[in-house]
């Protein structure tokens, strides 16, 4: 069975509550398709507001983080369950911004996997290598450990349903996207590493999307690809032109 594709946005630190709204507003009409899941992951203090703006479109809403404990002293984080009770259904871990700026490492992105799981979030977990690994030909030894680290302790059935999504650091933000052959390479490395871990019919399953630099050019050539199920898009999914990814074919 073929898999879905999956078209998040993540929002990054961008729109305040009353421009998100609007931003839903605009794009709930543009992004309208059956054939793909849609999410948009936005900052928490838009998730109410998001989840309020998108009900009754095809437009989950989701979040950009989470912490691993279910609650108590952690000043300024958001718990499992308040994105549970707000609605969510997926959020985004081990972002490489998060790594590089908020000190998160693949051990703290396993035990937010872990917990995710245990609240039925999907996780839409990142890797991606730096330039200069690249440079090295180290880039798909770096995202194997990654991948593996962690999905330390996540059961075959759980990681059928989880996301990756794989974003070149060099590619974030740049406006250079990795060439399709090179996304796809990884993609597909990403999947025999899962296949190794589990076995081939949870590697079939899993979805992993490509992120860096996505636009509506560069969009359906990348989607195309046997391995990429869709993309994690930063920039363009505060626009307009969101909808032209999403509807790709
Ligand atoms: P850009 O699409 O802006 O390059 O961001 C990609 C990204 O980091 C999505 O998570």
């Amino acid at each position: 069975m073929a898999r879905r594709k999956i078209i998040a946005g993540n929002w990054k630190m961008n729109m305040t509550p009353t421009e998100a709204v609007e931003l839903i507003n605009t794009l709930k009409p543009l992004v309208a398709t059956d054939d793909a899941d849609v999410v948009f992951c936005v900052p928490a203090i838009d998730i109410i507001p998001a989840m309020e703006a998108a009900k009754g479109s095809n437009i989950a809403i989701g979040a950009e983080n989470m912490y691993f404990e279910e609650k108590g002293a952690y000043t300024g984080e958001i718990s499992p369950a308040m994105l549970t009770d707000a609605g969510v259904k997926y959020v985004v871990l081990g972002h490489s911004e998060r790594r590089e700026y908020f000190a998160e490492t693949s051990e703290t992105v396993n035990k937010k996997m872990l917990k995710a799981f245990e609240h039925g979030i999907t996780p839409i977990m990142c890797c991606g290598e730096t330039l200069t690994q690249r440079e090295q030909g180290v880039t798909m030894d770096f995202i194997r450990q990654q991948v593996k680290v962690g999905f330390l302790g996540v059961t075959a059935e759980q990681a059928a349903t989880a996301v990756i999504a794989y974003e070149p650091i060099w590619a974030i933000g740049t406006g250079k996207t990795a060439t399709t052959e090179q996304a796809q390479e990884v993609c597909k490395g990403i999947r025999e590493c899962i296949a190794e871990i589990y076995d081939a019919a949870t590697a079939e399953k899993i979805r992993i999307q490509y992120g860096g630099s996505v636009n509506a050019a560069t969009a359906p050539e990348l989607f195309a690809q046997p391995d990429i199920d869709g993309g994690l898009v930063g920039g363009a999914a505060l626009k307009p032109d969101f909808g032209k990814i999403v509807n790709w074919k």
